[in-house]
C-alpha cells in the first residue's frame, strides 16, 4: 500500500496540477472549492483565437475574486459562461476587457499579449465590451447612440450603421426615439448595435438577455448566431444557461471565481452533474 489515500484525492490532485502553469491556485481552492476544470480550460485556451488564461485577480485591493480563472472562444465561434450570482462572471469579463488588474494570467486576441492593454486600446485591438448595465446612453436617441459606438473611427461609418439596422431592423424604425424609452429587449439591441459600429472581431456580451421575455431571447441569440457566422468570435454571460449552452460551441461553468465545468454546450447539457447543480436538473 504506498498509497492509502490513492482513491481519495484523485479529484483534487488533478484541479491542483492543471492549475499549475497557469500560475498557481492557492490550496485553498484546490482542496475546497467545487469539482474544478482548469485543465480542460486551459486546453481549450491553447490555440483560442480569445483567451483569458489563468486569470487571479480582484477589484483594487480586495480579496481575489478569480482564481485562475481561464475562458478561451475560437474564431468565430460562440463561448457561454454561466454559474451563480457572485460567481465572477462579470469580473471574467472585465478582466478579458482590461478593466481589472491581474495579479497572474494572461489576455491573448489573436496570438498577441494583450494584459497589459487599457480597454481603449483594446478596443482598437477589435474587442467590444456590451457590459451587465449601464450598456446605453438613455437620454440620447437611437442613432445617437449607434455614433457613440463609433466614437473611435475616423471612416465612414454609414455601412455599418446600415448593418445594424439590418440584424435589427426595429432599431430604424425608432432611430431619432430616445434610447431610454425603448423596451427592455430593444434597448439590448441597441448595446448590442452600438457594440457592432467599432466592427469587432470579438463581441464580449455580459447577460444581453437579461430581463427580456423568452421569445426576445430567442430572437436576440439568433442575431447573436448571425454575427458569429459573419467570422465576429462571441465571449457571452448568460442568466439563461440551458438555452445559451444550446447555442454554445463553448460552454464555461464558473464557480467562486474557478472553472467547475468546460465542454461544448451540448456535453454541459448532457452533464448530470451540470443539470442538477446549475442547470435545474
Ligand atoms: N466593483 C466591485 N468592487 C468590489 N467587488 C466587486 C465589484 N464587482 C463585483 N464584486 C464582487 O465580486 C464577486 C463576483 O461578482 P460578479 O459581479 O463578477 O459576479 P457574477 O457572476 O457576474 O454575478 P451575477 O450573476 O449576479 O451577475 C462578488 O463577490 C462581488 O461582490
Ligand atoms: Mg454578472
Amino acid at each position: 500500500m504506498s498509497d492509502p489515500y490513492g482513491s481519495r484525492g484523485n479529484n483534487d490532485r488533478s484541479i491542483t496540477k492543471s492549475n499549475e502553469p497557469l500560475g498557481g491556485v492557492s490550496g485553498d481552492i484546490a482542496g475546497t472549492g467545487p469539482a474544478a476544470d482548469g485543465g480542460a480550460a486551459a486546453s481549450a485556451a491553447g490555440t483560442a483565437f480569445l483567451a483569458g488564461e489563468g486569470m487571479t485577480g480582484g477589484y483594487g485591493r480586495g480579496a481575489d475574486i478569480l482564481h485562475g480563472c481561464t475562458v478561451a472562444v475560437d474564431r468565430g465561434r460562440i463561448a457561454v459562461i454561466v454559474g451563480p450570482n457572485g460567481a465572477g462572471k462579470s469580473t471574467a469579463m472585465k478582466a478579458v476587457f482590461g478593466m481589472l488588474t491581474l495579479r497572474a494570467g494572461r489576455v491573448v486576441i489573436d496570438g498577441e499579449d494583450i494584459t497589459h492593454l487599457s480597454p481603449q486600446d483594446r478596443v482598437a485591438k477589435g474587442m467590444a465590451f456590451v457590459p451587465q448595465t449601464s450598456n446605453i446612453f438613455p437620454s440620447m436617441s437611437v442613432e445617437e447612440n449607434l455614433e457613440m459606438g463609433a466614437f473611435l473611427r475616423r471612416d465612414d461609418i454609414r455601412g455599418t450603421m446600415a448593418q445594424v439596422y439590418d440584424l435589427f431592423p426595429i432599431l430604424k424604425e425608432k432611430r431619432r426615439q430616445n434610447a431610454g424609452e425603448l423596451s427592455g429587449g430593444q434597448r439590448q439591441q441597441v448595446a448590442v448595435g452600438r457594440a457592432l459600429m467599432t466592427q469587432p472581431k470579438v463581441l464580449m456580451l455580459d447577460e444581453p438577455t437579461a430581463g427580456v421575455s423568452p421569445i426576445v431571447m430567442d430572437e436576440l441569440f439568433d442575431r447573436i448566431i448571425e454575427v458569429a457566422r459573419t467570422g465576429v468570435t462571441i465571449l457571452m454571460v448568460e442568466q439563461n444557461a440551458r438555452q445559451a449552452l444550446e447555442i454554445a460551441d463553448i460552454g464555461y461553468v464558473l464557480v467562486q471565481g474557478a472553472n467547475a465545468h468546460t465542454g461544448t454546450g451540448a456535453e454541459l447539457l448532457a452533464d448530470p452533474v451540470v443539470r442538477r447543480t446549475f442547470l435545474g436538473g
